[in-house]
């Protein structure tokens, strides 16, 4: 067999490793040929490829970004570098005059959606679950996840001691886009004192509050941890700026800076300090959760493509690996948090306010 494989939307840590697992079980385990495919869907309208063999698969397993490069191009939508072309219909005449047998997807949302649609055209299709949100349906967990909650949590220990040392108030604006879990763990593994998501709108008094209470017993200090999704009660989310003809054109980013300022005009004698992490969470070492995790992907991709399950992205429940129907992924609503699950409120119980 011939596959193409490829990386869409933003990359995260524990893509090359995924890389690695389907084309090591692929072209050393069974014997295929791995065609990489460069900037995601994009490569599949230029014909923008290269052949991967075993030599080019070193030093990979730890190595954040893509060796594949990537794109947010959606073909099924106007923009991107090709325009003006049926896009899907040529991706179509590609894919056979490249004479791939199927293509691995290894993307969020986006990917899956386009996957799921050339899957319903007739492509052999399996996809992989990649993005830190952790905002995927069907799956308990997206690799990519767990290197980026360490790198938040290891950035709020650091703000800890600063915080204590100038009696501030912290901000710390983190990745998700709509979906909390960056901010709910990081922020509980953190040690955090206010944790913003979007799935729980905040009231500014009631993170004034969580503050004076702090100060009532002698700790003058506070840490805050805001989703870039999060919102208030009244208002909207925040957004950075729209980057005109993408096919995504929508970046969230900027509540953190706006919070410290809501905060200041309210505590004039507390200095209000913010940091936002972007995509210092997204690059880098791979944590070794996601090494495994991401092989494991890799590895069961290549097993669905011997047994004949195309249409399908493989998924993780519990602590094993399964698969379930692109049409059934995109078909559900993105994952969220629970605003009444076991971990909002397990960190209500040791104290930690959603401001709600
Ligand atoms: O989906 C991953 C993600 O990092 C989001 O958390 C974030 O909103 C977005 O991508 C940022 O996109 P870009 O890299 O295009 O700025």
């Amino acid at each position: 067999m011939r596959i193409g494989i490829l990386t869409s939307g933003g990359d995260c840590p524990g893509i090359n490793a995924t890389i690695r697992g389907v084309c090591k079980t692929a072209i050393n385990y069974y014997g295929m040929e791995v065609v990489g495919i460069h900037s995601g869907f994009q490569g599949l309208l230029t014909k923008d490829v290269e052949s991967i063999t075993d030599k080019s698969l070193s030093g990979l397993l730890n190595l954040g970004g893509t060796m594949l490069g990537t794109s947010r191009e959606k073909p099924f939508k106007k923009g991107g570098v090709v325009s003006d072309v049926d896009k899907p219909s040529l991706i179509l005449q590609n894919i056979r005059e490249m004479e791939l047998d199927c293509v691995v997807c290894i993307g969020g949302n986006g990917t899956q959606k386009t996957a799921a649609k050339f899957a319903a055209m007739g492509v052999n299709i399996v996809s992989v679950p990649k993005t830190i949100d952790n905002d995927l349906a069907s799956t308990d967990v997206t690799f990519g996840f767990n290197t980026a909650i360490d790198v938040v949590t290891e950035a709020l220990d650091r703000l800890h001691t600063t915080a204590e040392s100038h009696h501030r108030i912290m901000l710390c604006e983190v990745m998700g886009r709509n979906a909390g879990w960056i901010a709910l763990e990081s922020g509980i593994a953190g040690s955090a004192d206010v944790i913003l998501i979007p799935e729980i709108p905040y009231d500014l008094n009631k993170i004034i509050d969580k503050v004076k209470e702090r100060e009532s017993c002698g700790k003058n200090f506070t840490i805050i941890v805001v989703a870039e999704g999060a919102k208030p009660k009244d208002g909207n989310v925040v957004i950075s700026k729209i980057v005109k003809d993408s096919p995504d054109p929508i970046r969230l980013g900027g509540i953190g800076n706006k919070l410290a300022g809501d905060i200041e005009c309210l505590m004039k004698d507390k200095e209000v300090r913010c940091t936002v992490l972007g995509h210092i969470q997204r690059g880098g070492n791979t944590c070794t959760y996601d090494r495994i995790l991401s092989t494991r992907y890799g590895v069961a991709a290549v097993e669905m493509i011997v047994n004949g399950e195309f249409g399908k992205m493989v998924c993780l429940k519990g602590d094993t690996i399964t698969s379930d129907t692109l049409e059934n992924v995109i078909g559900q609503k993105t994952k969220n948090v629970n605003p009444d699950g076991e971990l909002v409120n397990m960190a209500k119980k040791i104290g930690i306010s959603f401001a709600d």
